[in-house]
C-alpha cells in the first residue's frame, strides 16, 4: 500500500479508517471521497466524487497514483429499502466501476460484505461460510452480487480484491446511517444523553457485531495477508460478538443503573430477523489468523468512557 484511495470516507468505517491509514502511511498517501462534504473533524486530502461515475473515481486514482482502494462507499440495509433503484446503482454501479479501474491501473481493493447476504432460509445459529445466501432486502441482493463479482474480476481479470462479511458495527466518533443494526450504537447515545432508549426491534433480537477498533483491524489485516492466505475471494465470515439487545441493557445498566429501554419493534425486526445470530468464522481465523479483542463487556466500557467524554457528561 502506497498511495490509498478510500470511497465513502465520511461514513462510519471511512472517518475512522482513514485516520489510521494516515498514521501509518502519512497524510499525503491517503486520499478520502465521498459524496457528502467534509464534516470538519477529517483532515487530509478529501475530495468529492460519486462513485457510480466512473471517470470521476478514474480522474482520482490517475491524479493520486493510487495503487490500492478501500471501496466503503455504499447504502445500508434501510435507506436501501427505502430507495432500491439507488442502492442498485451505488452498491453495483459503484463497485463495478472500482473493480474495472483496478484492472486497468493494477490496484489492490478492499471491499466490505456483510452479514445481510445471509436471508430467511440461511441457517442462524454458527452460519457457515458456504450456505443459502437467499437476501431479501435490495443490500443483501447487491452484497451478493458484489461478492460473486469480486470473486469473477479475481478469476477473470486477477484482480486482487479482498472481502469480509462485517456484522454490525459499534463506533462512537461517526454514527452508522441507515443500517439495520444501527440500534447497538443509538442505545449508547441515548443511555448517555438521556438515560432512555426506545429500541426499534424486540429485546430478544440477537445479531453478531462487532466494535470499530476491530473493523478496521480486520481491513488491515486481509489487505496485508499473503496472497497465499487469501483462499475466499468472494468474502470471509467475520464476527466478534453475538448478543441481544437485553443482554446488552443488562450490561449498560452495570455503568448506568437507572437506563431503561422501551421496544416499539418495527419493519426493521423484519430485517434483523432475516440475518444470523451467531456467525461461524473459522476460516477467516485459520487463512489468515483473524482474532477480535474486543468483547462486548470491553466494548460497553470503552463505549460509554468514549460517549460521555465527546459529548461532556463526565
Ligand atoms: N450494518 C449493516 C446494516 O445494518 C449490515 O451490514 O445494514
Amino acid at each position: 500500500m502506497k498511495r490509498i484511495l478510500i470511497t465513502g470516507v465520511h461514513g462510519q468505517i471511512g472517518s475512522e479508517l482513514i485516520e489510521e491509514l494516515q498514521n501509518r502511511y502519512g497524510m499525503e498517501n491517503v486520499v478520502g471521497v465521498d459524496i457528502k462534504e467534509r464534516p470538519s473533524p477529517t483532515s487530509g486530502i478529501c475530495e468529492i466524487v460519486d462513485v457510480s461515475h466512473k471517470t470521476g473515481i478514474q480522474n482520482i486514482i490517475e491524479k493520486y497514483n493510487i495503487d490500492t482502494v478501500f471501496h466503503l462507499a455504499s447504502l445500508l440495509s434501510v435507506k436501501g429499502e427505502k430507495k432500491p433503484d439507488l442502492a442498485w446503482d451505488v452498491n453495483m454501479n459503484g463497485l463495478k466501476n472500482i473493480l474495472d479501474l483496478a484492472r486497468d491501473y493494477t490496484m489492490k481493493v478492499f471491499w466490505p460484505s456483510s452479514i445481510a447476504v445471509f436471508g430467511p432460509n440461511s441457517p442462524k445459529k454458527n452460519t457457515p461460510q458456504s450456505t443459502v445466501l437467499d437476501p431479501n432486502t435490495m443490500y443483501g441482493i447487491t452484497k451478493v452480487a458484489g461478492e460473486l463479482l469480486c470473486n469473477y474480476y479475481f478469476e477473470k481479470f486477477a484482480v486482487d480484491v479482498r472481502s469480509v462479511r462485517y456484522p454490525g458495527i459499534i463506533s462512537y466518533k461517526t454514527e452508522p446511517g441507515g443500517g439495520t443494526t444501527d440500534y447497538a450504537v443509538e442505545i449508547f447515545l441515548e443511555a448517555v444523553k438521556k438515560k432512555e432508549y426506545t429500541c426499534f426491534v424486540g429485546p430478544e433480537t440477537r445479531l453478531p457485531m462487532m466494535y470499530m477498533t476491530d473493523a478496521i483491524k480486520a481491513a488491515l489485516d486481509i489487505m496485508q495477508a499473503e496472497v497465499s492466505q487469501v483462499k475466499i475471494r468472494t468474502s470471509y465470515n467475520l464476527t466478534a460478538v453475538s448478543f441481544s439487545v437485553a443482554e446488552l441493557v443488562i450490561e449498560i445498566k452495570k455503568y448506568i443503573p437507572e437506563f431503561t429501554c422501551h421496544y416499539a419493534p418495527d419493519f426493521r425486526q423484519n430485517i434483523a430477523n432475516s440475518w444470523p445470530q451467531v456467525i461461524d468464522d473459522s476460516e477467516a481465523r485459520q487463512d489468515w489468523n483473524w482474532e477480535h479483542r474486543y468483547d462486548l463487556s470491553s466494548i460497553v466500557k470503552d463505549m460509554l468512557v468514549k460517549l460521555s467524554e465527546r459529548l461532556n457528561y463526565v
